[in-house]
């Protein structure tokens, strides 16, 4: 039996760099360094909060802050994501049975270095880059170190590299740092590529019962956490000093379109697997209640 020992270190393999290599590898992706902004990359709407009655009362320093913080969490967490993409290339790399399967994934491989290194200019090295808090990163990680090819091409490139289209062209086309925008669009060109050749390598049949167990748990946690609504930027928006009861988060959720946004969210992650001909695992989730957007209510409680 054929045994593979995979330790990525995805967790914090970031705090240890090789310094001696910072000039072949700034020539080698025409890095210009870091480009901090002194203003939030995205604007109230962006976060879907220009009609949160909270938000509205907030002074202009503290709107200012808020936004420069759930930026600075949105980099933060495309950082963390194109690093894990680097190991994933790497594993299916390794785990390639056509010559074709290796050369595409080595250059997916290429591709994630090079989104790291151009999301990195704009990450905060100062911040605590400690992830074991980020339930998504750590789901991330473990998924792409422990889930076996088959199953990983379904949960990574089908749904969630899917996924990533979406956000990061609303992130791309709501961005209001130039360079940071022409970044994210030239990362969008790459992810088409690894989305649409999962959904050409997908075949539900073809996954042992293994392989659809820990797609089926893998599926359970990842809509669980977004079932549960935008609960980082109600967390973002009461750390700012603000003490909220259960009616004051229920009208904030509500001000800021959670339910529907939600909905729409599930559904397009809903389509996703259609594409890929995922009939029966879509009728599992559906089965489960995975696809439904929890009420209103049932987010506030969820924080
Ligand atoms: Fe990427
Ligand atoms: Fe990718």
């Amino acid at each position: 039996m054929k045994t593979y020992d995979f330790n990525f270190q995805l967790g914090d393999i970031h705090n240890r760099r090789n310094h001696k290599l910072d000039r072949i590898l700034n020539k080698r992706f025409k890095s210009t360094g870091n480009a901090p902004s002194s203003k939030a990359h995205w604007n109230a709407h962006s976060f879907g909060l220009e009609n949160i009655e909270l938000y509205k009362n907030l002074n202009a320093k503290e709107k200012d802050l808020l936004l420069k913080e759930l930026s600075m969490d949105r980099i933060q967490e495309a950082y963390h994501i194109e690093k894990s993409g680097i190991a994933y290339g790497s594993k299916m790399t390794l785990l390639s049975e056509t010559m074709d399967e290796r050369v595409l994934y080595g250059s997916f491989t290429g591709d994630e270095a090079r989104h790291f290194k151009l999301i990195e200019k704009y990450y905060d090295n100062s911040l605590n880059n400690d992830i074991t808090d980020n339930c998504f990163l750590n789901f991330l990680s473990q998924m792409i170190e422990k889930a076996p090819k088959r199953s990983l091409v379904f949960m990574i490139q089908i749904l969630l590299e899917g996924w990533g289209l979406d956000h990061y062209s609303s992130m791309a086309n709501e961005c209001q740092t130039q360079e940071l925008k022409t970044d994210l669009k030239s990362i969008l060109e790459d992810e088409v590529v690894h989305h649409g050749s999962g959904v050409i390598l997908f075949e539900e049949n073809e996954l042992t019962k293994d392989e659809r167990k820990i797609v089926m748990s893998s599926l359970a946690s990842f809509f669980q956490m977004v079932q549960v609504g935008p609960i980082s930027i109600m967390t973002r928006l009461e750390s700012m000093g603000l003490e909220l009861s259960r009616e004051n988060r229920i009208s904030a959720l509500e001000q800021m379109n959670a339910y529907e946004s939600t909905v729409y969210k599930l559904n397009v992650l809903k389509r996703l697997m259609k594409k890929s001909g995922a009939k029966g695992i879509i009728e599992e989730l559906d089965h489960l209640g995975h696809l439904q957007a929890f009420s209103t209510e049932q987010m506030a409680a969820c924080f």
